[in-house]
């Protein structure tokens, strides 16, 4: 048998480099097999008196080899940690970035800003949660007038004057109430109406209003100009057509209609077989609207329109419900991700 001198001496020299040596340590000094449990078992064997002394030996052997073994332990752990997190696999391919895309009604709105700000016109923003004067009462809206049924609106609960507003041409009133002309203004953001939602309507959507006064604005500038956006929001070949129509704070009044960018004008059910999209309302801003803001309509006239972003979208993009813009399924956005600039 090994004396606990020679044992020592081996532990003291053995080489641990991985895990393997590890084990093989383990079994020749630690597990129940080894030579250090088998001193354990002489001790009984042995004359009374050297029992104690011997016994304190070997423990302190059997504690020398099992330090060694921790520290041995540590430094291989240690070891293949670093080879794990500070060197990855460089030949992995690497992971992909996805890359997000613009809401297709954010291009849109982006789109008809820039049409209109490269002929002059500035962007204004306002309030969604407004008052019956800016939506309704200074837009001409006699208080019984049934034209306030052609919006139903949403009231805030417990205040009649407090609604969300149905259209965005409350914020031309609130351009004309701070601002002389000439005023060349679009106003771009979100309405509400209490409808019920189908693939043609929603109770949330998005317009964009455009006020132009000054002196001697006509008609036939309105017209131009509407032509003007069509032509660059559709192409040269989109035809306009203006039908007489009524709006409270215009007169006279029109809707808009686009030839339907879809079947090119031979019917589908986007424009009802017609061949035309109405794409918005315009007219001459009735002179009471003026002189409700302060602006003396003796003086100046002005043309107004409102277009629903939704729709021109889904012209221009070709989608027939109006539901997909609203329920964020990426399957749908990120088709837009060529157009997001
Ligand atoms: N505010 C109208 C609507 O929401 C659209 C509109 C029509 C706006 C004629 C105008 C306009 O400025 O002149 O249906």
């Amino acid at each position: 048998m090994k004396s606990i001198d020679e044992i020592r001496a081996e532990i003291e020299s053995f080489q641990v480099e991985n895990a393997e040596n590890l084990e093989q340590f383990r079994l020749q000094f630690l597990s129940k097999k080894s030579e250090i449990q088998a001193l354990f078992g002489e001790i009984k064997n042995m004359a009374q008196e050297s029992r104690k002394e011997f016994g304190q030996l070997v423990n302190d052997l059997r504690d020398l080899a099992q330090n060694h073994y921790n520290e041995f332990k540590a430094t291989i752990e240690a070891a293949s940690d670093r080879k794990t997190t500070l060197i990855p696999d460089i030949t992995r391919p690497a992971s992909r970035q996805t890359v997000g895309s613009m809401h297709p009604i954010s291009i849109m709105m982006g789109e008809v800003r820039r049409i209109f700000e490269d002929i002059g016109f500035s962007a204004v923003e306002g309030p969604d949660i407004e008052d019956d004067w800016h939506v309704f009462t200074a837009l001409n809206f006699a208080e019984e007038h049934p034209a306030r049924d052609m919006q139903d609106t949403f009231f805030i609960e417990l205040h009649p004057d407090v609604l969300l507003r149905t259209h965005t041409s409350s914020l031309q009133v609130r351009t004309m109430e701070k601002q002389q002309p000439p005023i060349r203004v679009i106003c771009p953001g979100r309405v509400f109406r209490n409808e019920a939602i189908t693939s043609r309507a929603h109770c949330i959507f998005h317009q964009v209003e455009g006020l132009y006064v000054a002196e001697n604005v006509s008609f036939a500038d309105m017209k131009q100009t509407l032509l003007y956006f069509a032509q660059r929001m559709f192409g040269d070949e989109v035809r306009i057509r203006l039908r007489p129509s009524y709006f409270p704070f215009t007169e006279p009044s029109a809707e808009m209609d686009v030839s339907c960018n879809i079947c090119g004008g031979a019917g589908c059910n986007l424009c009802k077989h017609t061949g035309w999209v109405e794409i918005l309302g315009c007219g001459m801003v009735d002179p009471n609207v003026l002189e409700n803001c302060g602006i003396d309509s003796t003086k100046y006239s002005g043309f107004a329109f409102g277009l629903g972003i939704e729709r021109m979208t889904m012209l221009k993009y070709r989608t027939n419900d109006i539901r997909l813009y609203f329920e964020n399924d990426v399957r749908f956005l990120q088709q837009f991700k060529a157009a997001t600039k």
